[in-house]
């Protein structure tokens, strides 16, 4: 059986935990650094295994010993965003959680492929590659998933029809600055610029971009985790089933799209080696340029953050 870690058993880090268990597909440590939460949580999860039909093993714990020999170790621990807040106004603190994070995982489970959620992102990625010193195929960011599973959801209520037939692309950083592309998204195949008129695909690309800031704004009191977790179970299964499904998600880029020294989201191939191939898509030049904002404005983030 695969084993899968969860850093941070909160909103998000929990519901992937109980995403992960009803997949079936891995035994599942959750960890926290609050006493007990983890080790609740875990039993409640097991408690429900035999009402749902799963049979992994769940626990919680407080200790990094319990993580090693995971294969795949997904990072949530953080503070979350509330109501005001940018993605970035988390960054000092939620840099400081990833580098013990990262610390503790090279001591523990030096092997595992490691996707990052905590926010600011891409920043938080560049950090976790760079605390680690892996290939980037090791370490990368949930995020394009997310935003590409948000944008589809508002297209299929907008012309009405099943979300199963759209597939939408997401680019750019996990912020105010990410890229819808309706020129790279289809419904059964048909290009979306043909089934809906521009003000109405403008609007929808302005909902998206928005969408995390209007949960937070319904919630006040922290951020999305449904649909963060449903991302972040599709991309762990497809590494430990080697699926090879081609999604975007925050990867360090080398040249790719003209860009260096910056993790930012475009499409990956996901298989048992982590983001073993980087897609470049073929951009039209406005496409293109807005790419580059995303990424002035990841880049802004990670000279914030370096030494
Ligand atoms: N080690 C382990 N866990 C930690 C640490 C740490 N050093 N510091 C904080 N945590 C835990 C907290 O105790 C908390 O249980 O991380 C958990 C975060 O959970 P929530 O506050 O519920 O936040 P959540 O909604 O899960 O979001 C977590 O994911 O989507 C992003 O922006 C979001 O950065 C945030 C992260």
């Amino acid at each position: 059986m695969s084993k899968v870690a969860v850093i941070g058993s909160g909103n998000v880090g929990a519901t992937t935990v109980q995403r992960l268990a009803e997949l079936n597909i891995a035994d599942i440590v959750m960890l926290d650094i609050v006493e007990g939460m983890p080790q609740g949580k875990a039993l409640d999860i097991l408690q429900a295994a035999p009402l749902i039909g799963y049979d992994v093993d769940v626990i919680g714990t407080n200790d990094y010993a319990d993580i090693s020999d995971s294969d795949v170790v997904v990072v949530t621990a953080g503070i979350a965003r509330k109501p005001g807040m940018e993605r970035d106004d988390l960054l000092a603190t939620n840099i400081k959680i990833t580098q013990q994070v990262c610390e503790n995982i090279e001591k523990y489970a030096p092997d595992a492929i490691i996707i990052t959620v905590t926010n600011p992102l891409d920043i938080i990625t560049y950090a976790a590659l760079r605390c680690t010193q892996s290939d980037r195929n090791r370490v990368f960011g949930m995020s394009g998933l997310l935003d590409s599973g948000r944008f589809a959801s508002f297209i299929a209520q907008e012309i009405n029809c099943s979300v199963k037939d759209i597939n939408a692309m997401v680019l750019g950083g996990h912020g105010d600055s990410m890229v819808p592309l309706p020129g790279h998204t289809t419904v059964s195949g048909i290009p979306l610029t043909s089934l809906m008129d521009e003000d109405a695909i403008n609007r929808i690309i302005k909902r998206t971009v928005n969408a995390g800031a209007e949960i937070v704004g319904h919630l006040k009191t922290g951020s999305a985790f449904y649909a963060p977790s449903a991302a972040i179970a599709c991309m762990t299964e497809a590494i430990l089933k080697d699926t090879k499904r081609i999604v975007p998600a925050s990867v360090q880029l080398d040249g790719e799209y003209g860009l260096k020294d910056i993790c930012l989201g475009v499409p990956v191939k996901l298989g048992k080696k982590g983001a073993e191939e980087i897609i470049e898509l073929e951009l039209s030049s406005q496409e293109m340029a807005a790419l580059e904002r995303s990424a002035n404005a990841v880049k802004e983030g990670i000279a914030k953050i370096r030494p």
